[in-house]
């Protein structure tokens, strides 16, 4: 489902990304951990096609069977809405629109009629505990809360790939344990792929695949 070969990235002089090569096959469950400032917010970034790949010969980058290079910034927006699905660590919902309406959004950019996408994003916050939110803005919800509502807004167009950096990181143990099983089910129900950012021992050691990114490189 991915492929990445010899990844490279710099910041001006900081090389980031020393050749990171990953291949992760579909509904496989892979966790990336590592020390803080180790690149793995880096590496999610552009495997997420939201950073570019720093100049190399002989990098690559495919997702689902798609080389990301060859494509226009147009057929990029659309394959990262249609295929990929982001929870990041800020989590950067729309302050002015209510949960159920960021929720919607990316369904909304993708055309779904409104009355299926309403249906699905109260299915999936209800899922997450939030039925009795649906019409609170961000600021008038907790952080946990507020995390919630981000990872519907990454399920509701189904993607094929889903990004989490931190994703549990502002929730108390029972709703980070919640929001695990939800990755699992996932994953079991529709095949979907997942590369989890963590810092969380329980998270990282459920994934199918355990990478430890050190001096820019991920060892499996
Ligand atoms: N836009 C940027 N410009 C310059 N340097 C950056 C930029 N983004 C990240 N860095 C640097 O790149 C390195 C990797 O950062 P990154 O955010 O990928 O780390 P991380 O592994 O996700 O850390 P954490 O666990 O703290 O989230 C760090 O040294 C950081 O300071
Ligand atoms: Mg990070």
């Amino acid at each position: 489902m991915i492929i990445a070969d010899n990844i490279h990235k710099y910041y001006g002089d900081l090389h980031v990304l020393k050749g990171v090569n990953l291949h992760i096959e579909k509904g496989e469950i892979v966790s990336i951990v590592g020390a803080s400032g180790a690149g793995k917010t880096t590496l999610l970034q552009i495997l997420g096609t939201l950073d570019h790949i720093s100049e190399s010969k002989n990098s690559n980058l495919s997702i689902n069977k798609t080389n990301i290079n060859g494509l226009s910034q147009k057929q990029l927006s659309k394959f990262r809405n249609e295929l990929l699905g982001f929870i990041f660590q800020f989590h950067q919902l729309l302050p002015e629109f209510t949960a159920l309406e960021n929720v919607c959004i990316p369904a909304f950019i993708k055309k779904t009629p409104k009355a299926q996408v309403e249906k699905r994003a109260k299915e999936l916050l209800d899922f997450l505990g939030l039925s009795h939110r649906y019409h609170h803005r961000p600021k008038e919800l907790s952080g946990g809360e507020q995390q919630r509502v981000a990872v519907a807004r990454a399920l509701i167009n189904n993607p094929r790939v889903i990004y989490a950096d931190e994703p549990s990181g502002n929730l108390d143990s029972e709703a980070a344990e919640n929001l695990h099983q939800l990755f699992f089910k996932l994953r079991d129900e529709f095949g979907q792929t997942f590369v989890i950012v963590t810092h969380n021992q329980d998270l990282a050691n459920m994934a199918d695949r355990k990478l430890v990114m050190v001096d820019g490189k991920t060892l499996g």
